[in-house]
């Protein structure tokens, strides 16, 4: 934490180490402003003499586009995770599945969160939903063809949610195998897809429970904000319970970086504690901070079709190909 927020701000410090007001040095060491710097030429690179450190402080591989299918199924289902909120999971869920149904795969969406942002992040009403989610979970006679809606996204669909699912949590605790529930439903759709994403609701209740019961891996998108990592503990506790006695198939897919800014010491060094602590289950990937995210909400549809060349979608893209290359089969 040393140096963070130290420097020429702090009110305190002796005259010897302070470092004097527009010194350039000390403007570029501590807090470089372009984007390259962090991205290519950051202190690490300049210690290395590497040029091709990606933004977590590791040499940057290349990830090839995903050879096309031909029969599609066997879909794997992967969850998003963390039970803070705001950390950009609802973001991913639609991105990263946007991107790989342009690289030809189909992907199915589950907005697993009452607060159905997902759902909305798609153009939908959550006031207009004839079935969501909710009545698969727990009405017999819906089927998933009842509830599956298109994305507006070629080769992407949804199966939305809205405030009814926040009843669920309680009325399946009296269900029997409660935390098989979502993956009972599910099974029918894994021959039809070749990934299916949950976007996971902000905590680590039931519902939580039943997404990683019926996912063959977790992705953990972690805000590059300090206190990221507060409650990282506990969700990997969670996952190793399922894990140990629901669901010995489950893998962390990988951790990823969001909302970073690479004009920041802070995040670099956030990023690089999570390298620390995660090792190589961090993506290489890292996605940058932008408004783009949100006007691309507004607009109700994914930002590689809202701002196609945006780097906001090519960093999707990129997630993507990566994601890809941890997946077998896929
Ligand atoms: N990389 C990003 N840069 C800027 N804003 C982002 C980014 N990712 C997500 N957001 C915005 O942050 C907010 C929270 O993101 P969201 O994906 O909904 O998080 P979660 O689903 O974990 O609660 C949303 O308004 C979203 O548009
Ligand atoms: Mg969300």
């Amino acid at each position: 934490m040393v140096g963070i927020y130290g420097g020429s701000s702090a009110p305190d410090m002796p005259p010897r180490v302070q470092i004097p007001l527009g010194s350039e040095d000390a403007m570029t060491l501590q807090f470089p402003t372009s984007d390259d710097v962090s991205e290519s030429e950051g202190p690490a690179a300049k210690a290395s003499g590497s040029s091709k450190l990606g933004p977590t402080g590791r040499p940057m591989p290349s990830f090839p586009v995903p050879k096309p299918i031909e029969v599609h199924g066997q879909a794997r289902v992967v969850s998003m995770c963390n039970q803070k909120g705001g950390v950009g999971k609802t973001t991913t869920t639609i991105n990263l599945g946007a991107a790989l149904a342009e690289f030809g795969r189909k992907v199915l969406l589950v907005d697993f969160d009452p607060q159905g942002s997902l759902s909305v992040g798609l153009g939908l009403n959550p006031h207009e939903m004839d079935s969501t989610i909710y009545n698969l979970l727990l009405d017999r006679d819906t089927t998933l063809a009842d509830v599956v809606v298109p994305s507006g996204i070629p080769g992407m669909d949804l199966l939305p949610s809205n405030i009814d699912l926040s009843a669920a949590e309680v009325q399946l605790v009296h269900e029997v195998a409660r935390e098989q529930t979502l993956q009972r439903v599910l099974a029918p759709a894994l021959a039809d897809y070749d990934i299916i994403l949950i976007d996971c609701q902000p905590s680590l209740g039931l519902l939580t429970v039943n997404a990683l019961t019926a996912s063959h891996g977790v992705i953990v998108p972690l805000e590059c904000e300090y206190f990221a990592l507060r409650g990282v503990a506990l969700l990997k506790q969670t996952i190793d319970k399922v894990k140990e006695r629901l669901n010995p198939a489950l893998e962390i897919d990988g951790v990823l970086g969001t909302m970073y800014d690479g004009r920041t010491l802070h995040g670099r060094e956030v990023l690089e504690r999570l390298v620390q602590a995660w090792g190589d289950q961090v993506f290489h990937t890292v996605i940058r901070r932008t408004v783009k995210f949100s006007d691309s909400t507004v607009a109700g549809e994914p930002i590689t079709s809202y701002a196609s060349s945006s780097s906001g979608a090519e960093a999707y893209r990129q997630l993507a190909r990566e994601v890809a290359l941890r997946w077998p089969d896929a």
